[in-house]
């Protein structure tokens, strides 16, 4: 028996970074948000465990096909026996849209689908957070505040938002852009969310959301990165509301007003459209 599990990409329309916990994580205040941009993971037992990678117009040269792949992590962490995990990626990799936690997120919710006593959903998404901080996001898809060090995550309302998604050559390493954080703001301030943003969300007020969206790693992730300032300056000149880093970067993503503006700002930027999703990793 087999299960096909879609996993959307996340990003990140506000992202406050502040102090450095003691477990050596920053606390965070982010609202995240999942695209219809996907990667799907099909699972199957199998006589032993293992892993297969394709990519769909990405390179996953990068990608682990071992132990140490996240989403072979997560089905250890259900003890769920030898799975046979095939990982179809659209989502970049290392690119700061969180798709390896997409694909852990994936197995997480494939194997539940074919255990014959599925966990609550409360203990799944504390199995997610052991995997990494934004994996319980990935679960539970949609648009959500993330507080904690990302893990806690509380659903939000919002309406369909039109976004291009720029992926950039090369990743960028998480822990190091967060390091270059901390030396380019060495006493962060504790980070909110703002009321007038999840108004906006709520509205689908694209206008206005636009100038609301805020990452504090992007300074760090253009620090390491200083060729995607010309990436946002071109994406706002191709129409654009608003380009933003996601996550730590390195790619960008664009706030347009509607699915005619994107397409024209996707085809200006090598960009993929792609639109607000109300899941996280599903069965399909
Ligand atoms: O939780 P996750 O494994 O995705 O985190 C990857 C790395 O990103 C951490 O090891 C840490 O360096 C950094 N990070 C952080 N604070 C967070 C989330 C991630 O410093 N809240």
């Amino acid at each position: 028996m087999s299960v096909t599990v879609a996993a959307p990409a996340k990003i990140n329309l506000a992202l406050g970074v502040g102090p450095l916990r003691e477990d050596g994580f920053h606390a965070l205040a982010t609202v995240y948000q999942a695209l219809s941009l996907e990667d799907t993971v099909t699972l199957a037992r199998d006589k032993r465990s293992s892993i297969s990678v394709e990519g769909r117009g990405v390179d996953v040269t990068g990608v682990p096909r071992d132990a140490t792949n996240l989403a072979w992590r997560a089905a250890a962490l259900l003890g769920v026996g030898s799975l046979r995990i095939a990982i179809d990626k659209r989502i970049p990799v290392a690119g700061g849209l969180a798709g390896g936690s997409a694909d852990a997120a994936a197995v997480l919710v494939g194997c539940n689908a074919l255990a014959r006593r599925p966990l609550p959903q409360g203990v799944l998404l504390a199995r997610a957070a052991e995997l990494g901080s934004d994996v319980p996001f990935a679960v539970v898809g949609g648009t959500a505040l993330g507080e904690g060090r990302g893990q806690v995550v509380t659903p939000v309302p919002s309406a369909t938002f039109w976004w291009v998604v720029v992926p950039a050559d090369g990743g960028l390493s998480t822990p190091e852009v967060y390091r270059e954080y901390d030396r380019l703001v060495p006493e962060p301030a504790t980070p909110a969310v703002g009321p007038d943003l999840l108004a906006a969300l709520a509205n689908g007020d694209a206008v206005a959301l636009a100038p609301l969206l805020h990452n504090d790693l992007q300074q760090a992730a253009l620090s390491l990165r200083p060729d995607l300032a010309d990436v946002i300056t071109r994406g706002e000149a191709a129409g654009a509301l608003r380009g933003v880093v996601s996550g730590s970067g390195p790619t960008t993503v664009f706030l347009c007003a509607d699915e005619a503006s994107a397409s024209a700002v996707a085809r200006a930027l090598d960009g993929v459209v792609a639109h607000s999703v109300e899941h996280g990793a599903r069965v399909v």
